[in-house]
């Protein structure tokens, strides 16, 4: 029998598992809910992206069931090809308006937006300039472009300028930052960095996969939040969090666009979504302008909630969002804290490095709009019982 050619991964795995950072996959028996059936337990359910409970809403299971009844399960091709069908260019139109944007493209998901369109616009002799906490996607999409990656300090402003002092002005650059950072729930600096592109002649760049449907007026994100409309040149959402379904999208001028659908590689070479899931994100967009009390509910829940951890003595890190980390130290104190929670009836992540630094492991929280105050009392009860018995508070 020839030896294994794999049998390194398997010593990778102890490695993994030695340090306290293997993480098992969490099985839901339920729909994704406030409460939901989670590996056999039921248990308040802080973990999702599911910010507006929009991934069971009626009207949005009509609108996907309806899509399917109309024009079947998929699309069989790729969007440049085949696979474009009128309600794909009816929620790019939807998303362009709500977004107040020239155009949109609509990508499989927040992932393949980032990366294929930071890959698609930079190429080998130009400048990423990235804070340091940015998502993985950006990341990956910044070594696709082979341009040169500089990261600056999380949220440091004066320390990016520092970077963008040092290059050519007829350099090429972008300067891209989270809208809302997924791991600490802080906020980056817009406004600054609007600025600072402005003054260097970058590309700014916004990735908004949790702001969508979360911050501004009706969820149109950071650039709504901090009034910076026209300043930020790519604008990316996410459609998989607080839109309920799944994809990303891209917004921006048409050229940007048009430039996209020639070049985008995801776009290129992947197939397009299922006519359910777009129909599903058009009915999204209706429910968020048509129903912000869903969005007034998350915010009453998330100032509920945050408060409740502080007071209780909980590091909260900086969080501005419903994205609430509760900072545990290294790895295994956070997983620990996680299972206890979880043995309890709550069911809030475990996250380490390197998702995080080696010293901020955490346990990540997200409220929705859906739960109720019995539910985020109880999960304060358990915080507080589980956390005293670990010596967090
Ligand atoms: C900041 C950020 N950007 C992008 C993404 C990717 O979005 P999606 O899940 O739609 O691929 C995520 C999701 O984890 C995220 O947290």
């Amino acid at each position: 029998m020839r030896p294994d050619p794999l049998a390194f991964l398997s010593t990778e795995l102890s490695a993994i598992k030695r340090q306290g950072l293997y993480r098992s996959l969490r099985i839901l028996d339920d729909r994704q809910q406030a409460t939901s059936r989670v590996d056999g337990r039921t248990v308040v359910n802080l973990s999702s992206n599911n910010y507006l409970g929009l991934t069971t809403h009626p009207k949005l299971i009509a609108r996907a069931r309806q899509a399917i009844e109309e024009y079947g399960v998929g699309t069989g091709s790729v969007r440049t090809i085949a696979g474009t069908m009128a309600i794909h260019m009816e929620l790019e139109r939807r998303l362009a308006t709500f977004k107040k944007t020239e155009a949109v493209v609509v990508f499989q998901s927040g992932f393949t937006a980032n990366a294929g369109t930071v890959s698609a616009i930079l190429g080998k002799d130009d400048v990423i300039i990235s804070d340091a906490l940015n998502h993985a996607s950006i990341i990956d999409g910044c070594r696709l472009s082979r341009a040169a990656i500089k990261t600056f300090p999380h949220k440091d402003v004066a320390a990016a300028r520092r970077v963008l002092q040092e290059l050519p002005a007829a350099q090429r650059k972008l300067l891209v930052t989270d809208g809302v950072f997924s791991m600490d729930g802080d906020l980056g600096p817009l406004p600054e960095l609007c600025s600072l592109a402005e003054e260097f002649g970058c590309i700014m760049m916004v990735d908004d996969a949790h702001a969508s449907g979360v911050f501004g007026k009706n969820g149109r994100g950071t650039i709504d939040h901090f009034d910076v409309h026209g300043r930020v040149d790519v604008q990316v959402g996410t459609l998989s969090k607080a839109i309920g379904a799944l994809g990303g999208y891209v917004a921006g001028a048409r050229s940007l666009i048009e430039f996209l659908y020639q070049r985008a590689r995801p776009f290129l070479f992947s197939t397009s979504h299922p006519p359910s899931v777009a129909a599903t994100c058009i009915g999204a967009i209706d429910l968020l302008e048509n129903e912000p009390q869903l969005i007034e509910q998350l915010w009453e829940n998330t100032r509920f909630f945050k408060k409740g951890l502080q007071n209780l003595g909980f590091d909260t890190g900086m969080s501005e969002s419903p994205i609430t980390p509760v900072i545990a130290g290294d790895a295994s104190r956070a997983m620990k804290l996680s299972d206890r929670l979880f043995e309890e009836g709550v069911f809030a992540q475990g996250i380490g490095f390197p998702t995080v630094p080696r010293d901020k492991a955490r346990v990540r929280t997200i409220v929705t709009a859906t739960h109720t105050r019995d539910e985020l009392q109880f999960a304060l009860d358990t915080f507080a019982k589980v956390g005293r018995e670990l010596g967090l508070i």
